[in-house]
């Protein structure tokens, strides 16, 4: 575990300054000085940057550059991050916490706080429509980005999740597919399109779809076990929520044992699709850090 937590850190070390230097420039200039305001706060709270990173990784892994893949990046954190502000409203999980700060809803009021999901969500369009990629590329990496994020992904499987607070019995193939959909597609994307802007071949970007849905499993069932056992401060966020929202989880589904189990095979299943990648050392790394992180 500490050579992937090492790897993990001089990756980190290596590409933040690439992301940082970019992430709020989109929303500096212009009219609406609240709302830009809105979407820097929640974009500068210090999220993990997990997609974007896995994004420029996944690039560098099928050779390609991180900066090829830096619009792909920009456009995969935007949306996690609109993803975030709008899970955090009341309609939704109704949370007050989030990386360490206030709700946006707490501060800016629902009605900003809604604008600057729909901001961001429209942006991670817009900076990769407008990026200087080859058509091709920045084609395919927009409809992925738009499955991922869309009612097939992402945005589905937040309505199956809240749906799922006033069921009374559920399956293991149930959660599985609403974990697959609010957190695995976004996963997914993330290093299909650092596959696609990195100029991976079709078996290259297969592997790293398949490593990225089994990764993103293997996330959310992290998150779900971090809820059940970790604090608010280590989390930034509310921890021990799930429960009382009713929400399936794995830990009510399987019990922590049963999740943890889970979790080590989803994070198996993701180490074997790598194995014909040729530069995967990162993301192997990443893999194991994730299924152990604490927050
Ligand atoms: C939280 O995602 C929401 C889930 C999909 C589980 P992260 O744990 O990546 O949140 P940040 O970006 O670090 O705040
Ligand atoms: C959220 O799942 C997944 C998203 C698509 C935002 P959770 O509701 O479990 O995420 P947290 O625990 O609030 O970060
Ligand atoms: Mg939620
Ligand atoms: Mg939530
Ligand atoms: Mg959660």
């Amino acid at each position: 575990m500490k050579a992937a937590a090492d790897q993990v850190k001089a990756d980190l070390d290596r590409l933040l300054p690439l992301l940082d230097a970019e992430l709020t420039k989109p929303f500096r200039a212009g009219e609406a000085q609240r709302l830009a305001e809105a979407v820097r706060y929640s974009l500068e709270a210090g999220g993990k940057r997990v997609r974007p990173v896995l994004c420029l990784l996944a690039a560098e892994a099928v050779g390609g550059t991180a900066s090829e893949a830096l619009p792909g990046a920009l456009a995969l954190e935007y949306v996690h991050t609109y993803s975030l502000i709008h899970d955090d409203l009341p309609a939704m999980d109704d949370d007050d916490l989030r990386r360490g700060r206030p709700t946006n809803h707490k501060v800016y009021g629902e009605g900003h706080a809604i604008l600057a999901g729909d901001a961001l969500l429209t942006e991670a369009f817009g900076v990769l429509a407008s990026a200087d990629l080859d058509p091709i590329r920045r084609a395919e990496a927009l409809a992925l980005l738009a499955e991922g994020a869309g009612w097939r992904g992402m945005a589905g499987g937040q309505a199956l999740d809240l749906e799922g607070e006033k069921v009374e019995s559920y399956d293991l193939d149930h959660l599985r597919l609403i974990h697959r959909l609010k957190t695995g597609a976004l996963l997914r994307a993330s290093l299909e399109i650092g596959a696609v802007l990195g100029g991976a071949a079709a078996p290259q970007r297969m592997a790293l779809r398949d490593f990225g849905a089994a990764i993103g499993l293997a996330f959310q069932i992290q998150d779900d076990i971090l809820d059940a056992t970790a604090t608010d401060a280590d989390l930034g966020k509310r921890a021990g929520k799930d429960a009382g929202r009713g929400k399936i989880t794995y830990p009510s589904l399987l019990g922590l044992d049963g999740a943890r189990k889970a979790l080590s095979e989803a994070t198996e299943t993701a180490l074997c699709h790598l194995a014909s990648l040729p530069n995967r050392i990162s993301l192997a790394a990443w893999a194991q850090y994730l299924a152990l992180r604490a927050r």
